[in-house]
């Protein structure tokens, strides 16, 4: 498995310049929770007002919990994918059936609904814990990075491995939460999949696909 390259640059970089986000600087597991699950689905700019919107309504997991099923359907209402809401619901019943979140990530994993990208970004941003939660973002950054140039889906048996590699260097270590959400950012406004702005990058002496020019090219999707 290749060695990823060092955290600091990437954590340096988000201390610059890190989006201002509404979940961002929350140490509520719930809060953290809530926004994994809605930006499995929708953007960023349209998950903001819903997120505000669905906290006022349910400011706890308690609250979530005690809500009858109907009320948490109307409030998902336009989100899409039902199932997630009702997978959310019946979290937050284990949850406060259990008196809190589960704070490490196989705790997490064994939530009603909760996969291994929700456990894994909740351990990491809410908990501190040291797993890196791999999103489509973090996908594209990795297969770049390397570079992996074996098409996605099957990609992903090559790419997990590598970006829970990350987790073995102490600066990425020291801060799982913002190492994380440094490699979302990274992805969202850098390394986009079309006309990544390589030059502004931190990784730019790192990534070998850069090096290469390939990097619109990567990460390669089967074709449908
Ligand atoms: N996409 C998924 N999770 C995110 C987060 N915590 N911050 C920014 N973008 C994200």
């Amino acid at each position: 498995i290749p060695d990823p390259p060092p955290a600091g640059p990437l954590l340096a970089w988000y201390d610059r310049h890190r989006r201002t986000l509404p979940w961002r600087g929350e140490a509520d597991p719930y809060r953290i929770w809530l926004s994994e699950v809605m930006l499995q689905q929708t953007t960023v700019a349209a998950v903001g007002p819903r997120y505000a919107r669905f906290l006022t309504r349910f400011p706890t997991v308690e609250a979530l919990a005690a809500a009858p099923w109907e009320d948490v359907a109307a409030e998902w209402a336009g989100l899409g994918y039902y199932a997630r809401a009702r997978n959310l619901h019946a979290a937050a019943r284990a949850v406060a059936a259990r008196g809190g979140f589960p704070d490490t990530e196989a705790g997490l994993r064994e939530l009603p609904g909760i996969g291994a990208y929700i456990a894994a970004a909740v351990a990491a941003i809410a908990f501190n814990r040291p797993t890196v939660p791999v999103d489509g973002n973090v996908e594209r950054v990795v297969a770049r990075l390397v570079p992996v140039r074996e098409p996605l889906p099957g990609a992903r048996r090559l790419i997990a491995p590598i970006a829970a590699r990350f987790m073995e260097q102490a600066e990425a270590r020291a801060r799982p939460g913002d190492f994380v959400q440094a490699l979302f950012d990274l992805g969202a406004t850098l390394c986009t999949p079309r006309r990544p702005a390589c030059a502004l990058c931190p990784w730019r002496e790192d990534c070998a696909a850069q090096r290469q020019g390939i990097q619109e090219e990567l990460p390669a999707k089967l074709p449908k």
